[in-house]
C-alpha cells in the first residue's frame, strides 16, 4: 500500500503539472456556441442530453468516492481535479443544448430537478475495483464523445464539435490515469488486480442507468445511431483494454518469459530511482522529479493577461428573452443568445418524468372528526402524552369561550336588527 500511495502522489503531481500547463479550457469562452446549427436534428440533441445527465451524477461520483479515498492524498487530490474537470463537461453540453435552441432554460431546470431526485450509489465497495469501474467508464465516455462528433459533423455543428473534441482529450487522459493505476496494481498484486477487474467487467453497466427518467429509451437511441451500444462496448472498450493490460479474453496474462523478465527490471529501477531523495533547504526531494516542470513563463503571462480589470459595467439584462423565455444564465456569460429553432426538439428525459404528486391545494377535506380522534391516538402514544393532553383540553376551553361570544354576537346583532326594522 506504502508504494502504491507513493505512487499516487506522484502521478497526482505529474498530473497537475501537465493538466496547468497544457489542457486547461473554459467552457465558456473556447466553445463557438453561436455557430451551434439551428437545423441540428432532435436525434443529436437526445444524445448530447443523455450523456450530459450521466455527467449531471458528478456531486454523487465526486462525494462518494472521496469518502472512501479520503486517506489517499494522491488519490484525493486527484479525484478532486477529476471532478473540476468533469464539472466543465456537463456545462458545455448543456451550453450547447441551450444554445442550439434544443432546450430553453426552464426545461434545463426541470431536467436538472428530475435529476437530483434520485442518487447514484457506488457500484462496488472496494477502491481497486472502482479505479477498475472508471478506467473502462472513463474508455467508454471517449468513444461515446468521438462517435457523437461524427454526427455533429454529419450536421455541420461546429459548437459541438469543437467542445466534443476537447472534452474526449480530457477523457482519454481520465482512462490513462486509471489503467496506469490498474497497470502499477498489477505489479504488486497481479491475481488480485485481475480477479477485480474481472468482476467488474462482469457486472459493468453505464452510471445513470436507474436514475435517468427514460434511460432505456435513451440507450436505444444511442444504440441505433451507432454511438454506444453493446457492440461498441465489446469493440472499443472491453477488448482494447484487455489488450492494454496484456490480457487474453479469458484474464490470462498474455506474456512471454522475456517480457516478465524485462517489466521484473524496470519495475525494480523505478522502484530503486523513486526512493533516491536528494537534500534541499532540509526536504528530501525525489531525484526523479528535479528539474521536471521548467517554469512556464508563457503560462504566467497568461495569467496576468486574464486578471487585467475590465473597465465599464455590464448592462443589466432582463429577466427573460423577447419571446418571453426565461433567459440563460449560461448563455448571457458567453454573451450570447439561443437560435430559434423551426422544429420543436422532443426531450426523452422531460418526457419521462413521472407525475408530480397532487399537492394539498384542491385535496378533498378529511373527515374533521377522525383527524382529532387520530390526533388524539397519537398524542397518547407519545412520550410527552400529559402535556399534549393538556394542550387540547386548553384548545377546547377556548373554543367554548369563542362559541359562547359568538352565539351572544349573534343575539345582539339579530336584536338591532330587528330594532331597525
Ligand atoms: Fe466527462
Ligand atoms: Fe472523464
Amino acid at each position: 500500500m506504502a508504494r502504491m500511495e507513493d505512487f499516487f502522489y506522484r502521478e497526482l503531481m505529474k498530473y497537475l503539472a501537465l493538466a496547468e500547463q497544457k489542457r486547461r479550457w473554459n467552457p465558456f469562452t473556447d466553445i463557438p456556441y453561436a455557430q451551434a446549427n439551428p437545423e441540428s436534428s432532435q436525434t443529436l440533441a437526445q444524445c448530447v442530453e443523455t450523456f450530459c445527465a450521466v455527467e449531471m451524477y458528478l456531486p454523487d461520483f465526486t462525494s462518494k468516492m472521496l469518502h472512501m479515498i479520503r486517506r489517499s492524498r494522491g488519490r484525493s487530490w486527484f479525484h478532486i481535479n477529476w471532478g473540476y474537470e468533469e464539472s466543465k463537461h456537463s456545462l458545455t453540453l448543456e451550453g450547447w443544448l441551450l444554445a442550439s435552441g434544443h432546450r430553453t432554460e426552464e426545461q434545463r431546470e426541470a431536467v436538472q430537478a428530475a435529476l437530483s431526485t434520485l442518487e447514484w450509489e457506488l457500484p462496488y465497495d472496494h477502491p481497486r475495483q472502482m479505479v477498475c469501474y472508471t478506467m473502462v467508464q472513463e474508455l467508454a465516455t471517449f468513444w461515446n464523445y468521438r462517435n457523437l462528433e461524427t454526427i455533429a459533423a454529419k450536421e455541420k455543428d461546429l459548437a459541438l464539435i469543437t467542445g466534443l473534441r476537447i472534452i474526449s482529450v480530457d477523457e482519454r487522459v481520465h482512462y490513462n490515469f486509471f489503467r496506469n493505476t490498474v497497470k502499477e496494481w498489477m505489479k504488486w498484486d497481479e491475481e488480485g488486480t485481475i480477479h477485480d477487474l474481472k468482476y467488474v467487467f462482469d457486472h459493468f453497466s453505464m452510471p445513470g442507468r436507474t436514475q435517468i427518467p427514460g434511460y432505456d429509451e435513451a440507450a436505444m437511441v444511442l444504440a441505433k445511431t451507432g454511438i454506444y451500444g453493446p457492440r461498441e462496448y465489446i469493440k472499443l472498450v472491453k477488448n482494447p483494454i484487455l489488450e492494454d493490460l496484456k490480457l487474453d479474453k479469458d484474464f490470462h496474462r498474455i506474456e512471454s518469459e522475456e517480457e516478465r523478465a524485462q517489466a521484473e527490471a524496470a519495475r525494480k529501477a523505478a522502484l530503486e530511482a523513486s526512493v533516491e531523495r536528494i537534500d534541499i533547504n532540509g526536504h528530501a526531494v525525489p531525484k526523479s522529479e528535479i528539474g521536471k516542470h521548467p517554469f512556464n513563463s508563457h503560462a504566467v503571462s497568461q495569467v496576468l493577461e486574464n486578471l487585467k480589470p475590465t473597465r465599464g459595467r455590464k448592462p443589466e439584462l432582463p429577466a427573460t428573452y423577447p419571446n418571453g423565455l426565461k433567459r440563460s444564465a449560461f448563455l448571457d456569460v458567453v454573451g450570447i443568445e439561443p437560435h430559434v429553432r423551426s422544429e420543436p426538439s422532443r426531450s426523452i428525459i422531460l418526457d419521462h418524468i413521472p407525475d408530480k404528486l397532487a399537492g394539498s391545494r384542491g385535496m378533498e377535506l378529511m373527515d374533521n372528526t377522525l383527524n382529532q380522534r387520530l390526533l388524539a391516538i397519537g398524542d397518547e402514544l407519545s412520550n410527552n402524552a400529559e402535556e399534549m393532553r393538556e394542550e387540547r383540553a386548553q384548545i377546547r376551553q377556548e373554543r367554548e369561550v369563542t362559541r359562547k361570544s359568538r352565539v351572544k354576537n349573534d343575539r345582539l346583532f339579530r336584536k338591532h336588527e330587528e330594532g331597525n326594522s
